[in-house]
Formats: structure tokens, C-alpha cells, sequence
């Protein structure tokens, strides 16, 4: 045998040996990696050296050193198993003798889902956007101005009663001083945004605004003083009625997947003239969705909008309303308890 071979495979033998024993002390991970990257590692580990020597042998001393190689190199990686194995943090299923067992049955867990009302939102949103209507949105604490002045309610309407709004108390003013001037409120409607898109931007506009308004109801099966409301407005230069019920119906169509009818029965709202409440037939009974009109003259004044050469509808639709329609749910509060079980039917 070749001095060179008998020299590799003596080299070869004692690393192994060494290997074994190092990887057998190893105490703790710190030693266990220090030991690996000196024997195995992938750029200056010993067996690396080792391996460019076996290229560096005579042709005929590579087929037996290259097999010693192997066996040296089995050697240490089982030597590094055992130790891996031993220094592995126990986990409580090793401990307790538990074995994962992939052919028993499984727990079927419930995952996360959106809520019905964000479901019927994100629906609502789709069918308008198909006919055309871009999604904005409003801050839900208004001032008076949105709320009510800008859309035609003066100061002495019954509508900003302090007992049927949020107003925000300020510091040393009642609640009726508040309403009267200048204040801030929890939004009662949101026909708001209407006024906020339209004082930023020339007609034409045609949006829907979706989101939530409070009003100081006492909760029962069909109030709860937080609600949600989809809002409609196309203002251009030609818009009339018949456009209206004609989107609220398509609108009503696409929304409950059958033909429905839809009957507008006269109203008032002091920001719409005229005004309509909206009926849609719902399983052979007609049920109120919200109310709607032609934007009031004062309103698109209000904004800066000439009422001369543009007109405009809007509309509002209780977002709860058709969510409780479409899934058959009784009771408003239902959808504010947060009740997993009923959550988990949507
Ligand atoms: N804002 C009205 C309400 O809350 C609904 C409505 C919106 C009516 C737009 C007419 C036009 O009842």
C-alpha cells in the first residue's frame, strides 16, 4: 500500500474516533454546533479537508480511500444523531409517551370568518359598484353642519333634539346649549357624507357611503342605538326619479337573487324634495328599507352646486335591515352580542 494512502486512512480513522467522542461529550447545544461545524461543516469542516486529500491520491489508492471515506463519514453522522437526539429540548409528548397518531379522527376547529353585517357590507358594496357607485366614506363624529345645516335642518328642527342625538358634552356646557351651536355629535345619519363629498368635488357624483350611525333608541328586537346605513347619491346634470327606483330595484334584484317589486310611498325629509319611503315586496309581505327622495334645492345650494343645471337623488337603506332580511334573523341585538354560536351560522 502507497505511503500516501496508508497515511489518509490512518488520518481518516483517528478524526473518526475523535468525532465520536466529542459529539459523546457534547453537553449542550453551544458544544454540539462547535463539534459539527469542526468535523462536518460545509466549508472548513476536517471531513471537507479530507475529502480534497482523497482527490489528491494516487488513481489507484482512490477506490479504498474513497470507501473509508464513506465509512468515516457514517460514522460521525450517527455519532451527531445520537447526540442530537440526547441535547433535543424534550417536548411534553416524548415525556408522556403520546405518539401523533395521523389515523385517528380530528378535532375540527372553527376558524375566524368576518361578521354578517362587514359580509353584507362588502356584498353591498359589490352590487353597487356594478352599477356604477364608488365607495367613499365619512367620520362617524360629525358636526352640526354635516349633520343637519347643510342638509336643510335648522337650528329648531325636532330632529336635533340633545334626546335623540349623541351630541359630545364640552366642558361647562349642557347638553341643549350644545345642540343649539357649534358642536360635534355622534352621527345620526349618514347623509353626511353626502354634503362632505360634494363640497369637494364638481358634479357629476355618484357614490354610496356605508358605515355606521348611533341614535339614543332603547334596544329591542328591531333598535339598537348603533346601527349601520347604506347611502346613495348621483347628482349630474339630468338625474331623475324614475333612475331612482329604477337603481333601488335593480339594486333590490341583485340583493335578495329573485324578482322583487319595490313601492315608494310618499315622505318628507327636509333633504329631499320629494321624498319617498322605500317598501321592497320581501316573501309576499312589504317591508321599509330606508328612505330616498330628490336632493333638496337647498342642499345642493348649501354645497355650492348650481340646482339650475344639475339635480340628484339619494337614498338611505338600513344595512341591519337587510342583513336580518336575507339570513332570517329576528332579533337587531342578535348581531351585537357576538354569541359564537350564532356567529358560526354565517
Ligand atoms: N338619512 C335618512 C334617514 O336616516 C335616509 C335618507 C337618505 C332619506 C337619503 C332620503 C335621502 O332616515
Amino acid at each position: 500500500m502507497a505511503m500516501e494512502l496508508e497515511e489518509f486512512l490512518s488520518t481518516l480513522e483517528k478524526l473518526a474516533d475523535q468525532a465520536e467522542q466529542t459529539f459523546a461529550a457534547a453537553a449542550d447545544a453551544d458544544h454540539f454546533e462547535a463539534a459539527r461545524v469542526q468535523y462536518v461543516g460545509a466549508r472548513s469542516g476536517q471531513m471537507k479537508t479530507l475529502q480534497k486529500q482523497l482527490g489528491a491520491l494516487p488513481k489507484e489508492a482512490k477506490p479504498v480511500g474513497g470507501k473509508k471515506l464513506n465509512e468515516a463519514k457514517s460514522r460521525i453522522q450517527a455519532a451527531m444523531e445520537t447526540a442530537g437526539d440526547r441535547l433535543k429540548p424534550s417536548t411534553a409528548g416524548k415525556q408522556s409517551g403520546i405518539v401523533l397518531d395521523p389515523t385517528l379522527p380530528g378535532t375540527r376547529r372553527h376558524l375566524g370568518r368576518t361578521h354578517p353585517i362587514t359580509q353584507t357590507i362588502e356584498h353591498l358594496k359589490e352590487i353597487m359598484g356594478r352599477l356604477g357607485f364608488a365607495v367613499v366614506e365619512g367620520p362617524e363624529v360629525e358636526d352640526t353642519w354635516h349633520n343637519f345645516v347643510a342638509l336643510n335642518i335648522p337650528e329648531d328642527h325636532p330632529a336635533r333634539d340633545p334626546l335623540d342625538n349623541f351630541y359630545l358634552s364640552v366642558a361647562g356646557q349642557s347638553a341643549v346649549d350644545v345642540s343649539a351651536h357649534e358642536a360635534q355629535l355622534l352621527r345620526s345619519q349618514t347623509s353626511t357624507v353626502q354634503i362632505r363629498i360634494m363640497e369637494n368635488k364638481a358634479p357629476p357624483v355618484r357614490i354610496i357611503s356605508l358605515g355606521r350611525v348611533y341614535r339614543p333608541d332603547p334596544p329591542d328586537r328591531t333598535h339598537f342605538p348603533v346601527f349601520h346605513q347604506m347611502e346613495g347619491l348621483w347628482i349630474d346634470t339630468d338625474v331623475n326619479m324614475a333612475q331612482l327606483k329604477s337603481v333601488l330595484t335593480l339594486f333590490a334584484t341583485s340583493y335578495l337573487g329573485e324578482d322583487v317589486s319595490i313601492r315608494f310611498r310618499p315622505s318628507f325629509f327636509p333633504f329631499t324634495e320629494p321624498s319617498v319611503e322605500a317598501d321592497f315586496l320581501w316573501n309576499g309581505e312589504w317591508v321599509e328599507f330606508g328612505g330616498a327622495g330628490m336632493v333638496d334645492p337647498h342642499v345642493l345650494t348649501a354645497v355650492g352646486y348650481d340646482p339650475e343645471t344639475v339635480s340628484g337623488f339619494a337614498f338611505g337603506l338600513g344595512v341591519e335591515r337587510l342583513c336580518m332580511g336575507r339570513h332570517g334573523v329576528g332579533d337587531i341585538r342578535d348581531l351585537w352580542r357576538n354569541d359564537l354560536r350564532f356567529l358560526h351560522q354565517f
